[in-house]
């Protein structure tokens, strides 16, 4: 097979970290083919001020000049609507948890009732950036919610976002299921195409039986049924524009992935980010369209223009099998990859 432009690569959602755990996962951002990445605020503390998305950025920057990193903060009771003016542009989104859905979300807003933010929303549209949604209602014993349907029974509040701000980007996050999907496709009708959805690149390939029983493909949303796979599948594959590439790669130290109870939700694929996705593409018959899932679509979403400039390079997709390490580590950490020791048939390399 000739290698493949994907051209400039967007993964539009990163954990990077802090600490020695992210001098380890930053520079993997590009290893793994990706020369864009939206960076999730989820730090402990989060990051909810100007001088926090700065000090980070810059941090980032020295770590991997090469890489472009898009900023988030993190939706919370202490942003105002004048903070969003200030970091306008700093940041390109904001990032909503559910309290108690997933790593370090404690900090977060209550799902059943969006309206105390709302003039954060107002501000957000009038400044032209994204809100990112982690879609999950958190469990609960008295309405009936669990793992499984904790993103089904978040999807009302979602179209009612949408209708309340038809013209404020929003993004479901790592989305996982077939009615999340056709939601998506359903609220595209209105023609106006500020809703979309992101998918990682460890939900093409798991579903419920991976991670019941490996704590490695333990993540939230948790991985569903084969034909909620099969949904996530068609959706990236097909090039419709409001789905894309976000990997939701989570890195968490081995030894909190390895425990039996309390183990960290999180699958680490940075490092072989756009190699994952391809195998799918490829499986599918669909490589004439990767461009679109990891490149086209999410850059169109979210306007960008000027963040392409420093890229001189692009990303060639190369079949030549890849062996997935057995762990990444700097000496003070170590990760676990997504399919440790498998061998992938595609590379990438920066031409
Ligand atoms: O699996 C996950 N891990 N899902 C999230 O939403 C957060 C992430 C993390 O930060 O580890
Ligand atoms: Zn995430």
């Amino acid at each position: 097979m000739e290698p493949i432009n994907l051209g400039i690569t967007a993964d539009f959602h990163v954990h990077l970290r802090d600490g020695s755990m992210c001098e380890l996962i930053t520079p993997t951002v590009r290893q793994g083919g990706v020369a864009i990445a939206y960076v999730m605020p989820n730090l402990v503390p989060p990051i909810t001020t100007k001088k926090q998305v700065e000090e980070y950025h810059r941090k980032l920057d020295i770590l991997s000049s090469k890489t472009t990193f898009l900023m988030s903060l993190y939706l919370c009771k202490e942003l105002t609507p004048e903070l969003i003016d200030e970091c306008k542009d700093l940041i390109h989104g904001i990032k909503c948890y559910p309290a108690g859905v997933t790593t370090n979300s404690k900090y977060g807003v209550d799902p059943n009732d969006f309206s105390s933010f709302y003039p954060i929303f107002e501000a957000m549209e009038r400044n032209n950036l994204v809100l990112n949604i982690h879609g999950e209602k958190p469990g609960s014993d008295n309405d009936d919610i669990n793992v499984i349907n904790a993103e089904p029974r978040f999807l009302p509040a979602l179209k009612k976002l949408h209708q309340d701000f038809p013209n404020l980007k929003i993004i479901l996050e790592h989305c996982t299921t077939a009615e999340s999907i056709n939601l998506i496709r359903e609220l595209n009708k209105d023609g106006k195409g500020t809703i979309a959805a992101t998918i990682t690149a460890h939900h093409l390939y798991l579903i419920i039986d991976n991670w019941a029983g490996n704590p490695i493909n333990f993540c939230k949303p948790v991985a569903k049924f084969q034909n909620d796979r099969k949904a996530l599948i068609e959706a990236a594959t097909n090039g419709e524009p409001w789905f894309f590439f976000g990997s939701d790669s989570a890195p968490h130290p081995i030894h909190a992935k390895q425990q039996h109870v309390g183990v960290c939700a999180g699958v680490y694929t940075q490092n072989n980010a756009i190699s994952y996705v391809a195998e799918i593409f490829d499986k599918q018959g669909k490589l004439e369209n990767l461009k679109k899932f990891v490149s086209e679509n999410g850059i169109k979403f979210y306007g960008l223009t000027k963040e392409l400039e420093k890229h001189k390079q692009a990303v060639w997709l190369i079949k030549r099998d890849n062996k997935v390490p057995a762990v990444i580590g700097n000496g003070s950490i170590e990760v676990v990859p997504f399919k440790a020791n498998d061998t992938l048939k595609y590379t990438i390399e920066w031409r």
